[in-house]
């Protein structure tokens, strides 16, 4: 096992036990402020209404649905980066069409289309932190000349090696650089230079309409019906039958620059194609730029990207093109414990003409073919990944995959129902290095499950299902969970109670349960202000039914979050929305 590290700050809170009712819950000494929910206006711009009447034009100047990822960057202020004011980028990961229109998916239409497709994407907004009466408030700034939306629809630059290649050009864009939006916005990194990345998820689910998918449409999940979004209906984008190429142009890290919000954001290939849900940024000793990414399914793959040239602190404008040259890896675990990064560059690996790949762009579009033919390790749904700010060591949560016949290396459980977090460490600590050593940090469920095959071996709190996870800078581990709505409160799951988020101190392995969600949700996205004073996080989709897609009606009994905690009102539509928490007395969140 790898030996921990010492000499971090402490877990300071008393932990909370599991709830399974309709309200936020925190230790005591904290408190929780409502800043942004869906339908909330970005800048001086249109009220929510609470029968989600809002038009599709009002909606893209509104939060988007289904809050995610989200990181804060703070404004900075005689070179000092603020604590009390900033942007916070927020991805808006889908929407849940039967309570985004005021009667849901019934006689689906083009203005339903289009309010969907401008519910997703990220949001950029302004925040600050007053006192009124005595007491600290975090408020949007309104008006903000930083607030944007970027939606479904927003103009995206495509660069790197896939960029203009034949598989991604398209009718309306025949030279294959420029897409419209972003979508399936799922978790998220941030760069050294001050720009914000966000990954394209689930982007099959939107594709629709052909007939046989090939052997490469299957590979990414693309097929005939779809998964219950209807936007090819009125948009002929989505309508694999009309246009074959434009599901090659998602699934892609997308980079946006908050600070300028005239500019178009990018998609940086060099990064690969795949169901991407975060890219965790660290830079290696030597000044190289290292991503490391997941594919959020079954049996799919661990990334990392080099950069090829160094970051240079003095021209922090040129960063973002590090991203388009560089060698993406994916990773093989082996049994000894030791395991090897395998370059899926063409030529290397039998990634050829003989294997079926003509090219590097071909490489990248088809990340997962690529990965497959290199021999690489089929993981448990790897989601977050987190490096410790004080080892290096890199951590990662696999959430689940009760598909799983056989362990294999870095996946120990058969079954696996309730997910694990693996972690490793890089040759000399080297972030771009070749190969590493892993260990599992903690199995995830029930210490004490009188099934050993299922049990957990956490140090204090039990969960499950992992997802989220984030280094605070003095090296407490936030681990946020997504038990999905089929099995939460149920059966061998309910032990866990509504999703949550936990505190983990890595030299020790204790956990400790610091926050519990509404009902229905997820617990995902957090970031902090640089005092560690303020933690911003999502709760996503407060009140989702088993299969995601609700009724108008439905939901109204499953969740009346976040008015009924935050307004004393009963009955209004559930909103995914980002909170603020701080400690009563002004300290450090955690400590
Ligand atoms: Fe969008 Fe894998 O979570
Ligand atoms: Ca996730
Ligand atoms: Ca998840
Ligand atoms: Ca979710």
């Amino acid at each position: 096992a790898l030996a921990g590290p010492t000499g971090r700050a402490a877990i300071g809170f008393t932990p909370i036990g599991v709830s399974s009712d309709d309200a936020v819950h925190v230790p005591d000494g904290y408190t929780v402020q409502l800043l942004y929910a869906w339908g909330d206006p970005i800048s001086n711009g249109p009220a929510f209404r609470a029968d989600a009447g809002n038009s599709a034009a009002e909606q893209a100047e509104q939060a988007g649905m289904h809050h995610d990822g989200m990181h804060f960057f703070p404004r900075v202020v005689n070179g000092q980066p603020s604590s009390t004011h900033g942007l916070l980028c927020i991805n808006h990961e889908y929407t849940d069409d039967g309570i985004l229109h005021p009667d849901g998916m019934a006689e689906w239409s083009h203005d339903k289309t289009r309010k969907s497709q401008n519910a997703h994407g990220v949001s950029v907004v302004e925040v600050e932190l007053g006192e009124l009466g005595g007491a600290f408030r975090w408020q949007l700034v309104r008006p903000s000349a930083y607030a944007r939306r970027i939606t479904a629809r927003t103009p995206i630059r495509i660069a790197g090696p896939a960029a203009g290649a034949p598989g991604m050009r398209t009718r309306d864009d025949r030279r294959g650089n420029v897409v419209f939006g972003t979508l399936a916005n799922c978790a998220m990194g941030h760069t050294p230079w001050g720009s914000y990345l966000t990954c394209e998820e689930n982007f099959n689910a939107y594709f629709n309409g052909l007939g046989e998918p090939t052997a490469d449409q299957k590979r990414y999940g693309i097929r005939a019906n779809g998964a219950g979004f209807r936007w090819h209906e009125y948009d002929s984008r989505f309508d694999v039958a009309t246009e074959a190429n434009e599901a090659n142009r998602f699934g892609w890290v997308v980079e946006i620059d908050p600070w300028q919000p005239a500019q178009a954001p990018v998609k940086r290939t060099a990064l690969g194609r795949f169901k991407h849900e975060c890219a965790t940024v660290v830079l290696a000793g030597d000044g190289r730029v290292v991503v490391y990414m997941s594919d959020d399914e079954a049996f799919e793959y661990l990334y990392k990207f080099v950069s090829r040239d160094r970051f240079d602190a003095r021209e922090p404008a040129a960063g973002g093109r590090l991203l388009d040259v560089g060698t993406l890896y994916v990773a093989r675990f082996d049994a000894d414990g030791k395991g090897r990064w395998l370059a899926l560059q063409h030529g290397q690996h039998g990634l050829d003409e003989g294997s079926g790949f003509a090219d590097q762009a071909d490489i990248l579009m088809r990340t997962r073919q690529a990965a497959d033919v290199a021999g690489a390790t089929k993981m448990d749904r790897p989601e977050w990944l987190a490096v410790d700010p004080q080892s290096g060591d890199v951590y990662c949560t696999l959430t689940n995959n009760r598909q799983r016949l056989t362990p294999e290396p870095g996946n120990p459980r058969a079954e696996n129902i309730f997910g694990h977090i693996v972690r490793w460490r890089e040759a000399q600590g080297d972030a771009a290095a070749d190969t590493l050593d892993w260990d599992v940090f903690v199995l995830a469920g029930d210490p004490e499950n009188p099934d050993p095959a299922r049990r957990g071996n956490s140090k204090g709190d039990a969960f499950a299902s992992p997802d989220g996870l984030w280094f605070d800078r003095a090296g407490r581990l936030w681990i946020q969970t997504d038990v999905s709505g089929s099995v939460l409160n149920r059966g061998d799951h309910q032990r866990f109670g509504n999703n949550q988020m936990l505190v983990a101190d890595v030299a020790s392995g204790e956990i400790r349960r610091f926050l519990t969600g509404p009902k229905g949700c997820e617990i995902t996205g957090i970031s902090a202000t640089p005092d560690a004073r303020n933690l911003f996080i999502n709760v996503q989709h407060p009140g989702e039914v088993a299969g995601g897609r609700s009724s108008p009606a439905a939901p109204l009994a499953g969740s009346g979050w976040p008015a009924n905690q935050f307004a004393g009102v009963t009955g209004g539509r559930p909103r995914s929305a980002t909170l603020v928490i701080r400690r009563a007395d002004g300290g450090v969140v955690g400590s």
